[in-house]
């Protein structure tokens, strides 16, 4: 099995610095890229708070924090991810942005290389067919916050082989993952289960069925739930539940999956939850 020793990231967003950040704790090279110099900067800096706040904690050794950050080059080329085992996109989850990504991927990359993506929804079967290589492109579905979740979603498209498969699923061992392999449905099983909780919690807030702090409390002591979907969905960001919905919504064709309208309108107004300093709640 070839082994991965340099991975680039494409995205550093919120789980696009989680992922280069568990990549680089694991003693792998990364090259973590963005379009706007000040974004990757950013990243980089939540890596840096990420990595302090866990040697703080006494979880990995001081001199770690240095090490890890050390091993993580932010840049705004594209061409600088050509050269890796493994490329993570994590760019925001809408196909044509993806699209362009993976077309490029697929010019600037030698043809060994494996394509991965974090969508959270999106056919992995579809994103493969813009590339050269489709039987090289996976689903490598990380969950937020990347550093302390276990759950690897590895999603096997039409055309994913068995050898990529096995690739994947032992890169997310070696980060101290458990991988969980599932097959190319919209939303996979993670979303496909998660996004409609969260959209109903939305129509109840709309509807005044309860305020947000009951519906969250409701969810987290009645189902034993570490966190309220509220508050959930600001984590994973609303424009990132939205998107999720839409493709639910468009791909399977039922009309349970009509994404809320308050959801809707939270995210015309920027309302996007943590990233953006106030969605369900506010943020300092
Ligand atoms: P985000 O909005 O926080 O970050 C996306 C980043 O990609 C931004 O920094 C943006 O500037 C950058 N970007 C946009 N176009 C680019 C391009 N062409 N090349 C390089 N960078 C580009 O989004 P987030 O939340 O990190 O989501 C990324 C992916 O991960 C999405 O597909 C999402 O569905 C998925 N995901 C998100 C989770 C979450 O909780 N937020 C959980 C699991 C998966």
């Amino acid at each position: 099995m070839s082994e991965i020793r340099k991975v680039s990231v494409i995205g550093s967003g919120t789980m696009g610095n989680g992922i280069a950040q568990v990549f680089a704790a694991n003693g792998i090279p990364v090259m973590m890229v963005d379009v706007q110099q000040d974004y990757v900067e950013r990243g980089m800096a939540a890596i840096k708070k990420s990595l302090e706040k866990m040697a703080a904690k006494g979880a990995i050794p001081a001199d770690e924090v240095a090490a890890t950050l050390h091993r993580i080059r932010p840049t705004t080329r594209m061409v600088d991810a050509a050269d890796a085992d493994l490329v993570v996109e994590a760019v925001p989850e809408d196909f044509r942005v993806k699209a362009e990504v993976f077309k490029t991927l697929s010019e600037n990359t030698e043809t060994r290389t494996i394509l991965a993506s974090n969508t959270s929804s999106i056919s992995i079967t579809r994103l493969a067919a813009l590339t050269d290589r489709p039987d090289r492109v996976v689903g490598m579905h990380f969950m937020n916050p990347v550093p302390v979740m276990k759950l690897v979603e590895v999603i096997r498209g039409q055309r994913t082989s068995d050898a990529t498969l096995a690739v994947v699923v032992d890169s997310a061992k070696r980060l101290g993952k458990t991988p969980v392999e599932v097959n190319d449905f919209p939303g996979f099983v993670s979303n496909r289960v998660l996004m409609p909780m969260i959209n109903e919690a939305v129509f109840c807030l709309m509807e005044g069925v309860a305020t947000k702090e009951a519906i969250d409390e409701v969810m987290k002591l009645g189902m034993a739930h570490p966190m309220g979907p509220l508050t959930l969905a600001d984590l994973i960001g609303l424009d990132t539940c939205l998107s999720i919905m839409e493709v639910l919504h468009k791909d399977l064709g039922d009309g349970k999956y009509r994404p809320c309208p308050l959801l809707r309108r939270m995210v015309d107004a920027r309302l996007l939850g943590r990233k953006s300093g106030e969605g369900f709640y506010k943020y300092a």
